[in-house]
């Protein structure tokens, strides 16, 4: 995990919970507005045909507050996807799977020697964030689907041996977006192929830059003069959905594709960029482009955030820039009470930000055509996490505070591309790798899963401070705020909802505070429009089933109820995998969720002789695979009531 953040921004030394006070006696009449709006007994009338996004289920006025009614799933060390009982999970897209172009619908080999060319037409590797959008309400839809990255022991038949342009054209191709339509046929949901909607977006597709640091200096290169065009988007992490149709997609761990020089300059150094960090991917030996010492601009062109229209396979898809660049975990997407845009965005990596935007216009009627723009003009704030439970909103807005000539930054398209110096200048929160957030539509409450930090408190790194209470954080806690107001708000109120843990652990600081089953590194969230929060897990194969997860040896997922505190756990994934990505049909009678790198193996990459070594889910034989999951009840009830 990278970790760079060598500011100076002050630490607090505190590691009491001042925000509860605060919370406790905001938080009575978000909770009583939490349940108020109650839950829907069965599955919600589909949508009409052709409804959009905004065709969510809503939950009933006066309706009984939603609890939840399923039976805990035990914690097993099974290569498997367990489901409680009453539930069933289908597997939906495999890596690998065509996802439709007409045509174009080459079969997956499961001794990995597809080519480059068949793989930029399948489902890449590594399954990430992921969204739904209604075609026909529940029954219909597209989904749009992250590939994060790749295990290039499982990606070609020998590996990494022999690596070639070819191969690592393939790896490029495995990388990016899928967008496929699924439909739910009489024998449950199946991927519609051939569909004018499917497409693939790989490390090559050509994107557009727009926004105030389009066209800047920074990112002018030898291939692109205009600073503006820029050949694809890669280790896609977690997502947003707006409301008017689009979908995002967040460039998280890009700084490990390029190679840079062996002294770095400040910038560099800041954003993880130097030598052998190219080792990994190799990318650089094919395409000069991912050669940092030759095109020194070109890693500047990465850590957006990325919109694309599903609906229109043709379009381009655009690189926000006033959103800021970023780690990019996730960017979670609502609207103030007058209908401007809010994105709430992690930055995972040790010791990095939490970022809000706040658009200057607001949302118009008419979907994507009428909200082209809407993300290119804006506020982008950092967040300051106070010791009192109280926080701030720091504006990344050029010649504002510190953000100015004399500080190095010319101008707002700098602040921008430069966002986590300007972070460090403006003496924000260094949070414990700040991961997915999710926004209750009912409470407006805002939460983070802040994943763990091992190197918190080390010699020379930040020790705990109040939002990042534990030394050597193996467990990862969530922390959750309410704007003063509404979401444009510049000031909030904090608290942690639950550090994650194990009661039972050797280690007190590993221990937390889990009412219900215990997890430990909190990364997919979602609130959904009942008020259920679903929190996934990603914890590393070096370290399930040892030490502070000794009673943890597979990834899951948990439904938790914000009124009661308690977490339930739902789903637990097959050996090796993280789970992540969620999305559910509008009815909430279908759940889909991304299983990624069943059988990872402990050293990160599998060996190419054994791809079975550690897993062979879903298949049972060939390569194991990151796949897409379908879960229904066998009721066919609403999931988790
Ligand atoms: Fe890609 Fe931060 O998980
Ligand atoms: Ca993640
Ligand atoms: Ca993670």
């Amino acid at each position: 995990m990278e970790d760079s953040n060598r500011s100076a921004n002050p630490s607090i030394h505190d590691v009491s919970s001042p925000g509860r006070r605060h919370w406790l006696r905001g938080g009575a009449a978000a909770l009583g507005a939490l349940a108020a709006p109650g839950w829907l007994a069965g599955c919600v009338p589909l949508a009409p045909a052709g409804g959009g996004p905004g065709a969510w289920a809503a939950a009933a006025p006066g309706a009984p507050a939603f609890r939840l009614g399923f039976s805990a799933v035990a914690m097993a060390a099974v290569d498997a996807v367990v489901v409680p009982p009453g539930y069933r999970a289908d597997v939906l897209f495999r890596w690998g799977d065509p996802v439709g172009v007409p045509g174009r619908m080459p079969a997956f080999r499961s001794d990995a020697s597809n080519t480059a060319e068949d793989q930029a037409l399948q489902a890449g590797m590594h399954h990430d964030g992921m969204a739904y959008f209604p075609l026909d309400g529940a029954r219909r839809g597209l989904l749009a689907i992250n590939h994060e990255y790749t295990d290039e022991g499982l990606l070609h038949p020998g590996g990494r041996a022999g690596w070639s342009v070819e191969k690592a054209r393939k790896s490029m191709a495995a990388h990016g977006v899928s967008i496929i339509e699924v439909e739910r046929a009489a024998d449950g949901w199946r991927v519609v192929r051939p569909s004018r909607h499917a497409r693939r977006l790989t490390a090559t597709t050509p994107m557009r830059l727009s926004g105030p640091a389009a066209g800047h200096p920074m990112l002018r290169t030898a291939a692109d003069s205009t600073g503006r065009r820029v050949l694809g988007t890669f280790n896609n992490c977690a997502n947003g959905q707006t409301p008017w149709g689009t979908y995002l997609t967040c460039e998280e761990n890009w700084a490990g594709y390029f190679e840079g020089p062996a002294e770095p300059d400040a910038h560099q150094r800041r954003w993880g960029i130097g030598a052998g960090h190219g080792s990994w991917y190799r990318w650089h030996e094919a395409d000069e482009r991912f050669d940092a010492r030759l095109q020194p601009n070109e890693p500047n062109r990465f850590g957006w955030v990325v919109e694309i229209d599903p609906a229109d396979p043709a379009s381009t898809p655009v690189k926000r820039t006033a959103l800021g660049r970023a780690a990019h975990e996730g960017a979670a997407t609502a609207l103030t009470a007058d209908g401007r845009a809010v994105v709430y965005m992690g930055e995972d990596a040790r010791f990095e930000y939490i970022y809000k935007f706040v658009s200057r216009q607001r949302m118009r009627p008419g979907g994507a055509a009428a909200n082209r723009e809407l993300l290119d003009h804006g506020t982008l704030y950092v967040a300051r996490f106070d010791p009192d439970g109280r926080g701030q909103w720091l504006p990344l807005v050029h010649g504002q505070g510190p953000l100015t000539a004399a500080h190095g930054f010319a101008d707002q398209g700098q602040v921008l591309i430069q966002s986590r110096q300007a972070s460090d200048l403006l003496g924000a929160t260094k949070m414990d790798r700040p991961e997915w957030t999710a926004v209750d539509p009912v409470t407006r409450t805002v939460y983070c899963t802040l994943t763990n930090n091992s190197a918190r408190g080390r010699p020379g790194q930040p020790g705990p401070d109040a939002a990042n209470p534990r030394t050597a954080n193996t467990m990862g806690q969530i922390i959750r705020w309410r704007e003063d107001g509404d979401l444009d708000a510049t000031t909030f109120t904090w608290d942690h909802l639950v550090l994650a843990g194990d009661p039972q652990s050797h280690r007190p600081q590993a221990r937390g505070n889990v009412h219900g089953d215990i997890f430990g590194s909190p990364d997919g969230l979602w609130v959904d429009p009942r008020g259920v929060l679903w929190v996934q897990t990603d914890a590393s194969s070096s370290v399930m089933g040892q030490g502070d997860y000794a009673r943890l040896p597979n990834n899951q997922m948990l439904a938790g109820d914000p009124a009661t505190g308690e977490f339930r756990r739902f789903l637990v994934g097959p050996r090796g995998c993280e789970v992540t990505g969620i999305a559910m049909a509008p009815d909430l009678c279908t759940l889909f969720v991304n299983i990624q790198h069943p059988g990872e193996s402990p050293s990160d990459e599998s060996d190419p002789a054994q791809p079975l070594r550690h897993s062979s889910w879903p298949d049972g034989h060939g390569r194991p695979r990151s796949a897409t999951v379908v879960i229904t009840r066998e009721d066919g009830g609403p999931i988790g009531s």
